[in-house]
């Protein structure tokens, strides 16, 4: 996106890919975006597909003592609404648009380094098709994830990381069976939370909490589908279909985030920078406001030599990243069924969801969040 951006406004990029083409088009993601991220994908001219095949959505269901309650979102929030459409469809079409433009992609690139990032002129090595290169630049954009190397290239006696781990994680499947629901439906059940998401007409996406140390090969389909029918039952005659499960997996939970996002000539944005959990899907979200920042700044560089903008980087990307931190801690804390708690904590947790679904007020709180801010 980012690459794709700082093209429009004329400035020239190279992009530094791990793995190939096939696996980031591939590898299940989140699928969940914001107004914000929708507007900027089609402004930025590379929305037709998402226009086409997203499907937008105005509110949730929230799930608890098997009675569901409907946040009515966009009511709520200004109109404002979430539009369902796979990740990988967005770096499908993204990779599409860059390779029509003639960018440059060097993907399966291995054994990358960033150096000489306090200097005016920082490098960046890697190995592609068995060859070593390294680039000079005027900057360096460390969009790496979680693992990447850019993070750890900023001397830690200069960065601060804030971290809190959960006691869970998520077993997420998608089946070969239309969605049971038009709506999202995240539920509190004792047994741990569950959340039906879709990813189109015929594909369905579920998700279980499980212990963190749980191993996939002790989740035969049936006793996942037996636990969704468990944790998302209800009085109303509801029911949930059953379909063939083409993907599972267990994702790790934890809300990190690295301050500043930036040394010298090197700006951290998305996961490289900051993770929160998954309730509620602001990761790719978040990412895509850090890149917007970053291309806006850039481009005023180049445009008048200015630093104002890139210099308020990370100050103006933390701002957001911490509403979305306690955002998605929140949703996290309300719905899911921590081990150590004890009655004091559930009966908490209780009157926390009764109070979402009856007030208007906290509501609101909910829902613009979760179709996302305009200003944070
Ligand atoms: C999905 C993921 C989420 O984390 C969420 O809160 C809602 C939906 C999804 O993958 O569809």
């Amino acid at each position: 996106m980012l690459s794709h951006l700082l093209h429009l406004h004329g400035i020239d990029s190279v992009v530094i890919e791990k793995r190939s083409r096939d696996y980031v088009e591939k590898r299940v993601r989140a699928g969940v975006l914001e107004q914000g991220t929708v507007d900027l994908l089609c402004e930025s001219g590379v929305g037709d597909r998402l226009r086409a095949e997203g499907l937008v959505h105005h509110g949730i269901e929230l799930l608890f003592d098997g009675r569901a309650h409907r946040i009515p979102m966009s009511d709520l929030a200004g109109g404002r609404a979430i539009t369902i459409y796979g990740q990988q469809k967005v770096v499908h079409d993204l990779t599409e648009a860059r390779l029509a433009a003639g960018g440059r992609l060097y993907l399966e690139a291995g054994e990358v380094a960033a150096n000489g990032l306090d200097s005016g002129a920082p490098r960046i090595r890697f190995t592609h098709q068995e060859q070593q290169t390294e680039l000079t630049c005027d900057f360096i954009a460390g969009c790496d994830g979680f693992h990447g190397v850019c993070r750890d290239a900023i001397p830690s006696g200069v960065r601060t990381v804030f971290e809190r781990e959960y006691p869970f994680a998520w077993l997420g499947i998608l089946a070969e069976v239309p969605p049971s629901t038009e709506e999202l439906i995240y539920a509190h059940h004792d047994r741990g939370f569950a959340l039906h998401s879709l990813r189109s007409p015929e594909i369905s996406r579920l998700y279980l909490q499980v212990d963190p140390d749980d191993d996939i090969v002790n989740w035969p389909d049936e006793r996942i589908w037996a636990e969704l029918h468990t944790r998302l039952a209800r009085r109303d005659g509801w029911s949930l279909k059953e379909g063939p499960i083409i993907e599972k997996g267990i994702s790790p939970m934890r809300s990190f985030v690295c301050e500043p996002m930036q040394f010298g000539r090197m700006f951290l944005a998305g996961d490289a920078a900051h993770i929160v959990p998954p309730t509620g899907a602001k990761g790719l979200n978040l990412a895509m406001h850090d890149v917007r920042v970053l291309a806006d700044a850039l481009a005023e560089w180049y445009r008048s030599g200015s630093e104002t903008l890139l210099t308020g980087y990370s100050a103006t990307c933390l701002r957001r990243v911490w509403r979305v931190q306690q955002f998605s801690w929140w949703m996290t804390s309300m719905l899911h069924r921590f081990p150590a708690s004890g009655a004091f904590d559930e009966r908490l947790q209780r009157s926390q969801l009764e109070y979402v679904c009856s007030s208007t007020a906290a509501a609101t709180t909910l829902a613009e969040n979760y179709v996302g801010l305009t200003r944070a």
